[in-house]
């Protein structure tokens, strides 16, 4: 077991890894809740809420089941949390508990920040992504018709809890578009990660236990050190789009076709492209990124039923788009992302058409 931190002034919480157990006994002592709302989606719920509730014992437990995949991530399944919560008179002093992927840690997280004007939380994220990302740093948030994520709030959980073995379950497709966000962090500020990311692909496909003890350490630790320093996106937090501006529009135009890690890591290329366009980066970086991505089978060209304009207006719809002006993370080298305001749209355009099916002899 392994035990890090998230400092936030008067909001302190842990992040505790473990290799085989869903580790509650670390914060039982710190949960006065007499009631437990388990929140989870149909694919983790009939996995991991059973052995959740024998660790439970003493609590009442209740469970709130919702739709699998981004097309939920909406006010429908948050309202049928808060309807669960309601049906069984949780109050301010009972807990929710998110069980699944980052969705469910999102939508359970908006449904704590929400209720009686927020309640506790505890996270127990099962996928890679949730498990690097997601459940760490208080954003919570549901999406709405015009864009990913444009309706939440930042609440920070009581504790999270990860489980590295629930990995064995999770689709190998989800498990390697986790890895796009662990990519995210190397070209935010840790080159030496992309290095080791690099050199231990194969030991992360396999799912070597010490290789995953160590990918998920890290980037608990890096966002930690991030979200420490800015927890509400003043500053130094939007490096952590890195890849998102891009990415959000991917999955918007694709009407959520490809998962949130795979259109992360097809924006990372277009971040790699679009700063070596600008001169702020050598192209050896776009290189890098592309080599390591399809290392882990994720996509680094957007194909070409969509066009530049249709991910340029969906670019605009961005909550980090400023008074009409694209406001990017974009890189210097490896690890030195920055935020990059007013770009052009003409040279967004050429940078969406180099990282297209088709049109990538232009890159
Ligand atoms: N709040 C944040 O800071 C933050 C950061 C990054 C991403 N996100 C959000 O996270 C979401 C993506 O998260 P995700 O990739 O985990 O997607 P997800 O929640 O859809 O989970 C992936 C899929 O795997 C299934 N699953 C999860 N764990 C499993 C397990 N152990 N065994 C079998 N199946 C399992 C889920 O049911 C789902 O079908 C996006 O909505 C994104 O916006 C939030």
């Amino acid at each position: 077991m392994q035990k890090l931190s998230l400092d936030i002034p008067g909001k302190q919480y842990p992040i505790i890894i473990d290799q085989e157990a869903f580790n509650l006994a670390e914060i039982r002592s710190r949960l006065t809740a007499q009631k437990v709302m388990l929140v989870s989606d149909e694919h983790v719920a009939p996995l991991y809420l059973e052995p959740l509730r024998t660790e439970l014992d003493g609590f009442e437990v209740h469970e709130c089941v919702i739709a699998a995949g981004e097309n939920h991530k909406n006010t429908h399944s948050w309202q049928k949390i808060l309807n669960a919560l309601a049906a069984h008179g949780f109050n301010r002093s009972d807990v929710l508990v998110a069980v699944g992927g980052g969705i469910v840690c999102d939508i359970t997280g908006f449904a704590a920040a929400s209720w009686m004007r927020g309640v506790d939380f505890v996270q127990v994220p099962t996928s890679l992504l949730a498990q690097i990302d997601a459940s760490v740093g208080g954003k919570t948030g549901v999406n709405h018709a015009a864009g990913k994520n444009l309706i939440g709030a930042f609440h920070q959980p009581r504790a999270v809890l990860i489980n590295i073995a629930t990995l064995q379950t999770l689709p190998a497709r989800e498990f390697n578009a986790g890895i796009g966000e662990a990519i995210k962090y190397a070209g935010i500020n840790q080159p030496e990660f992309f290095t080791w990311l690099h050199d231990n692909r194969m030991a992360i496909k396999q799912q070597n236990k010490d290789a995953l003890q160590h990918l998920i350490s890290a980037c608990c630790r890096f966002k930690a050190e991030i979200v420490r320093d800015d927890e509400k996106e003043q500053g130094v937090r939007a490096l952590l789009n890195l890849g998102h501006t891009f990415g959000h529009a991917i999955e918007n135009v694709s009407d959520y076709r490809y998962l949130h890690g795979e259109a992360v890591a097809l924006g990372l290329v277009m971040a790699a492209d679009l700063s070596v366009r600008l001169g702020h980066a050598e192209p050896e970086l776009k290189a890098q990124f592309v080599e390591l991505i399809e290392a882990f089978d994720l996509p680094h060209l957007l194909p070409n039923n969509y066009s530049p304009e249709q991910l340029l207006n969906a670019m605009r719809l961005d909550k980090k788009v400023q008074s009409g002006q694209h406001r990017l993370i974009l890189m210097r080298g490896m690890g030195r992302a920055f935020v990059a305001n007013d770009i052009a749209e003409k040279v967004i355009i050429e940078t969406i058409r180099a990282c297209s099916e088709g049109d990538s002899h232009d890159s």
